[in-house]
């Protein structure tokens, strides 16, 4: 009775233009490992899981870039969202047809855009934490040692009571602002959230009944349509109506029965450019090039982002991100990475 959903309805917005809403960054082969960051995920799930257990869930937009790349996921296994609602819908409907399916699954809900480096790690974590949540009613999420003050994540503060590797919470923080991710960090009480959660299907529909009531009005009016023909029709109807709203907003920063399993197993969210830069090799002037060709003078710390058939040549450039993809070429300071999301904004509003 163990199950995983996998989340790959994101677009990525961060790493424009390499990655663009028509192909996201969960669909790129990220690291030049030859599978995409989804495919990576999904083989990373089925050793643990069984394939017939794990769910998908996406926008209706990318159901060929899943299919194309996931040949083994069937249509059943494949949740199609008529719009973005963030991840707790998402989350609220794989739960709502796991338990039509088994009112007594221990559900994986996993990211599909990170790396994870230490396979075996990962795969013990995953077990003890599918044990835990077989014997408590718990939302357990696994942490992460933090090494810098990243505002783009979540931060969890561990209280006074464990019970081996796992961790009563004491505050859950989703995205910090600057000043407040440096008090975090600083007080080493503080662990990064995963986005990978563990839990049963009562104990996160609970939680979803308690905190997102709407949302989960919704589900409960579908109740006895999943898993059957009656489903599609059901979710173009009442999944645009869901609140737009994340699952760490929504339900982790207000539930009381957070629990949190703290392991290291080589996670790297690389979510930004800067974090790109940060893990990749470099250059003895500290460039990257990720993909080839390029001739570069007197540049230093630049991250340089072109498909391999373009000769890149820099000059003088330092501290850049240079990235061009079909047609779009950015270039950013590397320290101002956050305006692209309002630039992906802009440019969307004005081209
Ligand atoms: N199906 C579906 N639908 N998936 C979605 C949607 C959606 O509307 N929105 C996002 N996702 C997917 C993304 O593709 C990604 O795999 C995952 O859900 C998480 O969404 P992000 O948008 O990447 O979240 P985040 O990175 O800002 O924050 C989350 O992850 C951090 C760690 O990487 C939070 O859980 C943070 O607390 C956490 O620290
Ligand atoms: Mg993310």
């Amino acid at each position: 009775n163990r199950y995983c959903i996998i989340m790959a309805g994101g677009i990525g917005s961060r790493f424009w233009p390499v990655s663009r809403t028509n192909r996201p960054k969960q669909f790129l082969d990220f690291f030049g490992t030859g599978h995409t960051l989804l495919q990576l995920t999904y083989d990373r799930f089925r050793k643990i899981i069984p394939p017939e257990n794990i769910f998908i869930v996406t926008n209706e937009q990318y159901e060929g870039l899943v299919k194309q790349q996931i040949p083994d996921a069937d249509d059943k296994h494949i949740l199609l969202e008529p719009q973005r609602r963030n991840t707790a819908p998402c989350i609220a409907w794989a739960a709502y047809r796991i338990q039509s399916i088994d009112p007594e699954a221990n559900i994986v809900v996993t990211p599909s855009d990170h790396l994870i480096l230490k396979e075996d790690a990962f795969a013990e974590c995953i077990d003890k934490g599918l044990e835990f949540v077989e014997k408590f009613p718990a939302l357990l999420t696994l942490g992460v040692k933090p090494n810098r003050p990243e505002t783009g994540y979540g931060y969890i503060q561990i209280g006074d009571e464990s019970n081996g590797d796992i961790n009563t919470v004491k505050t859950f923080t989703e995205k910090p602002n600057q000043e407040l991710a440096e008090v975090f960090v600083e007080s080493g009480e503080f662990f990064w959230n995963s986005g990978i959660f563990i839990w049963n299907v009562q104990t996160i529909i609970k939680a979803f009944q308690r905190y997102l009531p709407e949302v989960s009005a919704r589900f409960e009016s579908g109740i006895g349509k999943f898993n059957t023909s009656e489903e599609k029709e059901f979710i173009q109807e009442n999944f645009p109506a869901c609140q737009n709203i994340s699952i760490d907003f929504g339900l982790m920063e207000k539930a009381s029965n957070v629990f949190v399993l703290c392991a290291d197993f080589g996670w790297a969210d690389v979510g930004t450019w800067g974090s790109l830069y940060d893990i990749s090799s470099k250059d003895k002037n500290g460039n990257v090039n990720q993909e080839g060709k390029s001739l570069i003078y007197e540049s230093d710390n630049n991250i340089i982002a072109v498909p391999k058939d373009k000769l890149v040549v820099i000059e003088g450039l330092k501290n850049y991100i240079v990235a061009d993809s079909d047609n779009v070429l950015l270039i950013c300071r590397k320290d101002e990475e956050e305006r692209i999301r309002q630039i992906v904004n802009d440019a969307k509003a004005k081209f």
